[in-house]
């Protein structure tokens, strides 16, 4: 399994967009096209949350260092 990332705001996801972070948790596929093998992180699940829940997520990571 790939280390877990930091996905605070003074890491690499902190630098990503509302519409990047959406995506990414959506697809499956980062910014720099980096696929996200589901068994190494539940993208699947994340794909189901609702705009409101990844908006709240993305705030949360934003406000966090
Ligand atoms: C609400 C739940 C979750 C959110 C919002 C979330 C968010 C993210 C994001 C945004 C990334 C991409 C980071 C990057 O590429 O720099 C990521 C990657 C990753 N996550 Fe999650 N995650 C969640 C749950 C989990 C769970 C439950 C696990 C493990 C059991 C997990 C393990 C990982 C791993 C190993 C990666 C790296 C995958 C790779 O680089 O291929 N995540 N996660």
């Amino acid at each position: 399994m790939p280390p877990v990332p930091n996905l605070t705001s003074t890491g690499n996801v902190g630098k990503w967009t509302k519409a990047q972070f959406f995506a990414t948790l959506r697809t499956g596929k980062t910014p720099s096209g980096h696929q996200i093998d589901n068994e190494n992180m539940p993208w699947k699940m994340t794909a189901q949350y609702s705009d409101k829940e990844l908006a709240s997520l993305y705030q949360y990571f934003q406000s966090i260092r």
